[in-house]
This record gives C-alpha cells, structure tokens and sequence, in this order.
C-alpha cells in the first residue's frame, strides 16, 4: 500500500467519531473532530512504542536466561508533544496537518536504547534488523560519523505494523542506540542549550566537541578492558 492511501486509512477509517461524540459534535464539533483524531493517531503510535519496548525487552530477558551478559542497560520512550510536532513542522516547511505529521516527521514516536559498550549497541541494532515484522528505513551512524557538534549515537527509522480491531498501520519510530557515556554527554549537551536562550558561543562548542571526544576515547577504553577480562575467563 502507498504511503498516501495509508495516511487516509488512518484519518478516515481508524478516526470515525463514536455516536457518542457524535452527539455533542453539534455544539463544538471541530474541537472534537480533532481531538478526537489527533488522540487515535498517538494512541497508534504509542501501541508502536509499546511492541518495540517488548521486543527489546524480549531479547532482554533472553539474554538473562542464557546467562550472557545483557547488551540493554536502559530504554526510554517519548511520543512527541504537539507543540514540537507543530514547531518541527513549521521550521521544516511542511503543512501543519496530521497527514503532514504523519508523512513528513519520523521521529513522532521516540526509543531510545542505552547500552554499557558500543559493541552492544551493533548488537541490539542487528537484533533489530533480523525481526521480520520490522523494516529499516533510515539508519543513520554517527558513532562512525558523530555530527558536527561531536553528537554520537546510531539513529534507526523503523517501521512496524499496528493492528487495531478493523485496520492496520505501517508506523516508523525512531530507535537512538547510545552508550551510557554518549548519553551523558548528550543529555548534558542538550540541557545546555535548552537552558540557554542565546545562542552557544563558539568556544563552549568546541569545548563541548573536546569532552564528547574524551567521552568517545573513554568509551573505546573501557571496551577494551571488558575484552581482556572476558579473555581471562
Ligand atoms: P531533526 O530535525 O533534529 O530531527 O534532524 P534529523 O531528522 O536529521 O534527525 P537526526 O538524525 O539529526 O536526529 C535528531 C535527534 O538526534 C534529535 O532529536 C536529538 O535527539 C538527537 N541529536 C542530534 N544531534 C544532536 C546533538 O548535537 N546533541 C544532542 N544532545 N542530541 C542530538
Ligand atoms: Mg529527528
């Protein structure tokens, strides 16, 4: 099925109004039209975050079973709120509409995955890749390529199949693997900015580049200790 007609599966079939609804729609009805839509599309996005987090916290307790060290530390999830779908939409171009939301941003639905060693991070990504229902759309390595700001972390869109009781959906989340490290320095990096209305000064960005790189060299170390006590065993 094309994108498109997939998008007006959602807002025709999945969003009817309840004859419940229906009945007060006489006296706001656009005020419930739209919440209403808007609360059935989250609530497929947030059924997709729910599968991941259960196939990551499948392949979680596998590993405790075969008494093999656990390549998860933490997975958080977010689903985006309104007002940055509406800002992201608005600084990129795009329509503000749901079909426009749904089309343009990748990143509505949000997991993030917390490994202890950068190994375990191409170890749950290639975990990932082997499900069946799931489907690569964008992989983006900024471990091997960090961004410009010294940001490291593995970025996957993946797209996974939403089954409610009279349609299914074809939705992409946004899976961020990091380090426990690179989600210090991340997390830290972004409170920054956030704090800060104005604009980050040249020398603090490359200040902040130093510590990301200090963090990455840490990260190769302390992998490199793990492999050597793993070959003492
Ligand atoms: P966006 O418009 O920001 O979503 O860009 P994009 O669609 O190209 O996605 P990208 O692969 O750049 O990933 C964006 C997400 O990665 C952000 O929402 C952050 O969570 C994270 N990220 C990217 N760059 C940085 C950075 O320099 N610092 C921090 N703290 N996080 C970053
Ligand atoms: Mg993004």
């Amino acid at each position: 099925m094309s994108d498109e007609i997939l998008e007006e599966t959602i807002i025709d079939e999945a969003t009817a109004l309840p004859p419940s609804l229906m009945n007060n729609m006489a006296v706001s009805g656009d005020f419930y039209k739209i919440a209403f839509q808007f609360q059935q599309i989250m609530m497929i996005y947030e059924s997709a975050i729910k599968q991941i987090e259960t196939k990551l916290d499948i392949l979680n307790k596998e590993s405790s079973v075969n008494r093999t060290r656990n390549p998860i530390s933490t997975v958080k999830s977010r689903l985006k709120s309104p007002e940055s779908i509406a800002k992201k939409l608005e600084k990129k171009g795009f329509d503000i509409s749901f079909d426009s939301m749904m089309k343009n941003l990748n990143d509505i639905a949000g997991v993030r995955v917390i490994c202890p060693y950068i190994s375990d991070i191409y170890t749950v990504r290639d975990m990932l890749l082997k499900q069946p229902d799931l489907k690569l759309i964008v992989q983006n390595d900024y471990i091997e390529n960090p961004k410009e700001s010294g940001y490291r972390s593995l970025h996957l869109v993946m797209e996974i199949p939403v089954y409610l009781s009279k349609t299914e959906h074809h939705v992409r989340v946004e899976i961020q693997l990091r380090t426990i490290a690179m989600d210090f320095w991340a997390s830290l990096e972004h409170q920054l900015h956030y704090k800060n209305d104005a604009e980050v000064p040249d020398s603090i960005r490359r200040e902040l580049f130093r510590v990301a790189e200090t963090i990455a060299m840490t990260d190769r170390e302390m992998e490199e200790i793990a492999i050597e006590l793993q070959a003492l065993d």
